[in-house]
């Protein structure tokens, strides 16, 4: 395969530079990046083909000079660079040298900006987005606290309690995102961490529902249908609750009417339903609700929990899903596969 032909599907920009400082090749993403074309480049120095400048517009090539400069150099980390038109590179750059050192390849890599411009900016949205999301309860924690010390004796014992228990819950708000905010931290990143056991997967099921009952919410609003035997299911306690709790959460304060819990045998692994008589959720915002920190109504969420429910259910192999419910409402379907211990 020729010099040329092996750049050619590259997303990035390559210049190849011979030993005379000559360019030897330049691939067509690298032309588009400097705005020439592969043939006009060719034979041409390349300085005239990359007229880089920094960022205090010094000529980049006089600062780094590849063929006269330090010979002990092999390599330029990346770097932000102009080129004199004012079109943005970030731009790497390879010294090969011979035996006695001196150069006789330089090739410099070529990448516009816009990727990295677009992650940094979904990387400010979602740090405005936390910002929002921890500062209103905590104005009002701020505010209670400091009316409450400022103006103790005015209050009587039934308003000073009524204030610490709206402190006591926005308190458990921060605490629950910050939780879920390091839950997504690990999914994002990769790090979540699987201890899978074998799981009674309906007796983890019937905890989940004693969390909400404890929480408050009538028994007889939770049915529980065991659809035939399941295998020996392989997955992490914690995280299985975590992702039931969640969409029984999601039943009683998005939906409505009695929550049905179904569980089954699905392939070689297992099947769970969530399911509410609520209003539901419309085919167009069904591919959204995944999404972090959507939400469709003020309901006291960050629209975190589905997103971390996905997370959890793809880390054991499986998958989830919304539709419609029998009865009118929302039906979360997750599958699992069967899973094998974590140490094999
Ligand atoms: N059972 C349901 N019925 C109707 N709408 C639902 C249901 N479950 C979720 N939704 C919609 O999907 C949105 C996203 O849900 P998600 O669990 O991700 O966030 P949340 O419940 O708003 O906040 P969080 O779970 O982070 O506290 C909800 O705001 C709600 O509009
Ligand atoms: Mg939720």
């Amino acid at each position: 395969m020729s010099e040329k032909s092996a750049y050619d599907d590259l997303p990035d920009g390559v210049v190849v530079a011979g030993e005379d400082g000559r360019v030897v090749a330049l691939n067509p993403a690298g032309a588009r990046l400097l705005g020439t074309t592969t043939d006009a480049a060719l034979g041409c120095h390349y300085r005239d083909v990359l007229p880089l400048v920094d960022e205090q517009g010094r000529d980049w090539w006089v600062c780094t000079d590849p063929y006269e400069g330090l010979r002990s150099r092999t390599r330029q980390p990346e770097r932000q660079l102009t080129l004199k038109g004012g079109a943005e590179l970030l731009v790497t750059a390879s010294y090969v040298r011979g035996d006695d050192r001196s150069l006789y390849r330089l090739v410099v890599a070529l990448r516009d900006t816009h990727a990295r411009e677009r992650l940094e900016r979904s990387r400010a949205n979602l740090v405005s987005t936390v910002a929002h999301e921890l500062r209103s309860p905590l104005t009002s924690v701020k505010g209670f606290t400091a009316t409450l010390l400022a103006k103790w004796d005015r209050f009587n014992d039934d308003q000073k309690k009524l204030m610490l228990q709206t402190v006591n819950a926005d308190a458990d708000r921060v605490t629950r995102l910050i939780t879920e905010l390091l839950d997504v931290s690990r999914i994002d990143a990769g790090r979540l961490e699987m201890r899978r056991q074998v799981v009674d997967l309906p007796a983890a099921i019937r905890k989940a529902i004693a969390g909400c009952v404890a929480a408050g919410q009538p028994e007889h609003r939770f049915v529980l249908q065991e659809r035939g035997g399941l295998p020996e299911m392989w997955v992490d306690p914690d995280k299985f609750q975590q992702v039931v709790g969640n969409l029984l959460e999601n039943a009683v304060r998005h939906g409505d009417g009695t929550v049905t819990v179904a569980v089954g045998p699905n392939g070689d692994g297992a099947v769970v339903t969530v399911a509410d008589e609520g209003e539901g959720i419309s085919e167009a915002t069904a591919v959204r609700v995944f999404t972090r920190f959507w939400r469709g109504d003020q309901r006291g969420g960050t629209g975190l929990g589905l997103y971390i429910v996905k997370g959890l259910v793809e880390a054991h192999g499986g998958s989830v899903s919304v539709g419609r419910a029998t009865g009118g409402g929302a039906e979360f379907r997750f599958v699992l596969p069967a899973g094998t211990p974590s140490f094999l």
